[in-house]
C-alpha cells in the first residue's frame, strides 16, 4: 500500500521553532519526527509514502536527498499555493499517480496504531473511507467523530466548543480511503477534510471509524512535543531510554534529569536541566536553570538564566544572563 502524509502545515503553535523548520523536521529524541511516523508504516509493509509538502519544502529534499527515509522510498509532491488538508491530499495523490486504496496519514502524529487492522476493517465493512479513532479526555482541540455499533460515523464535528463534544472519541489522523475519494475534492481549490468531506460523507453513511487503544500523540503543541519525548525516555512507549546525545557536554558539576541534550550541546557548571528538549548545538550556561521546556538548535542559554514553564527557545536564539522566562518565547511571538 501507499500512504499520503501530510507535512505541509506551518505549524504555528511551535513557533520559533517552526518558523524556519517544519514541524515534521524537528526531533523527537533522536530522528526527526517524520522518520518516526514512516519508519511505523514501514513496519506495516508500507511501499512508497507520499509527502504532501508546500511550506519549506527543500528542508526534506536536502535532510533525504537520496529520496529515501527510514528504507522507504519517497515522492515529492508540492503544492503550488496551501491547499488545506483535503486540496493537499488530492494534489498529492495525483502527483503520485494513486488509483488504488490508500493511507492518508497526518505527519505530525506519533501512534502505535495497528495500521493492518485498521485497512482489514475498512475492507470488511465496505466503507469508503475509514478514519482511525482514539479516546481524549479534552476532544475540543479535535476532530470529534461519533459512531454507530457497526463503527459507521454518524457525524463529523471539527474542534467543537468546549463541552459541546457529542462523545471522546476523536479523529486520530489516519485514515484508508478509496481513490472515489478523491472525486468529492474539488481540484486546485483550499479544501479541509475535517470541515468538508467528512462530514458530507457522515451524512451519506460512507465514512467509517475504527477505535484504538493504541499510543498516540498529536505532537503539534509544546506541550506534546515535549510529552511524547518524556513519554521515551519514561519508557511509556517502548523500553525506557536515555536521551542524551554521546556528543553532548555534560560538566560533571550540571545537573541533567529526565532531559533530551542532542549533539554538540554544552551544558556548563552549576547548570539543571530537567524535563526538558536542548536541541544540537545549544549551549547553557553556568548556574542556569532549563526546567519543561524546549530549546532549539545553537541557541544560548546564558548564565544564571532561567527558562521554565513550557518556555520555547527558537534556534540560534539567546536568552540574556539572568533572565526569567516562563511560559514565554523567544523570539517573543505575536
Ligand atoms: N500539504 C499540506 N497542505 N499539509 C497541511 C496543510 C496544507 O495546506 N495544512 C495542514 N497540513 C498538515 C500539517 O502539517 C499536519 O501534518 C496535518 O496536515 C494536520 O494539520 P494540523 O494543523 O496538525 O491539524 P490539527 O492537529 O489542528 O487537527 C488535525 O489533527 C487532529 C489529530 O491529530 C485534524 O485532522 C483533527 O480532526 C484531528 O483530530
Ligand atoms: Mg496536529
Amino acid at each position: 500500500m501507499r500512504a499520503v502524509v501530510l507535512v505541509g502545515g506551518f505549524g504555528t503553535r511551535l513557533r520559533p521553532l517552526t518558523s524556519n523548520l517544519p514541524k515534521q523536521m524537528l526531533p523527537i529524541v533522536d530522528r526527526p519526527m517524520i522518520e518516526h511516523v514512516v519508519g511505523h508504516l514501514a513496519a506495516h509493509g508500507v511501499e512508497e509514502v507520499v509527502l504532501s509538502l508546500g511550506f519549506l519544502p527543500d528542508t526534506f529534499r536536502n535532510a533525504y536527498p537520496d529520496g529515501r527515509c527510514a528504507g522507504v522510498p519517497l515522492h515529492y509532491a508540492v503544492e503550488p499555493d496551501p491547499l488545506d488538508t483535503a486540496g493537499a491530499i488530492r494534489f498529492a495523490a495525483e502527483d503520485a499517480g494513486i488509483d488504488e486504496a490508500f493511507l492518508v496519514l497526518n505527519g505530525d502524529v506519533l501512534t502505535d496504531l495497528a495500521v493492518d487492522e485498521l485497512v482489514g476493517f475498512h475492507r470488511a465493512s465496505g466503507a469508503e473511507a475509514t478514519v482511525s479513532l482514539t479516546p481524549v479526555d479534552d476532544p475540543s482541540r479535535y476532530g470529534v467523530v461519533p459512531t454507530d455499533t457497526d463503527g459507521r460515523v454518524t457525524g463529523f464535528v471539527e474542534k467543537p466548543p468546549a463541552g459541546e463534544a457529542p462523545c471522546n472519541w476523536i479523529n486520530a489522523g489516519t485514515y484508508v480511503f478509496e481513490p472515489s475519494v478523491l472525486g468529492r475534492i474539488e481540484p486546485g481549490l483550499r479544501v479541509s477534510v475535517e470541515r468538508e468531506v467528512f462530514p458530507a460523507m457522515a451524512d451519506e453513511g460512507v465514512l467509517y471509524g475504527f477505535r484504538s487503544e493504541a499510543y498516540w500523540v498529536d505532537t503539534g503543541t509544546p506541550e506534546t512535543y515535549l510529552g511524547v519525548q518524556l513519554d521515551l525516555l519514561d519508557g511509556v512507549r517502548g523500553p525506557a531510554r536515555s536521551g542524551v546525545d554521546d556528543a553532548a557536554e555534560i560538566h560533571p558539576g550540571a545537573t541533567v534529569r529526565r532531559s533530551v541534550i542532542g549533539p554538540g550541546v554544552v551544558v556548563a557548571e552549576g547548570a539543571q536541566v530537567c524535563d526538558a528538549v536542548v536541541m544540537a548545538g545549544s549551549r547553557i550556561g553556568e548556574r542556569a536553570v532549563v526546567d519543561g521546556s524546549l530549546v532549539g538548535r545553537n541557541a544560548t542559554v546564558g548564565p544564571e538564566a532561567q527558562v521554565l514553564g513550557l518556555s520555547v527557545v527558537g534556534h540560534g536564539a539567546e536568552v540574556a544572563a539572568g533572565e526569567l522566562l516562563s511560559d514565554d518565547r523567544r523570539p517573543e511571538q505575536d
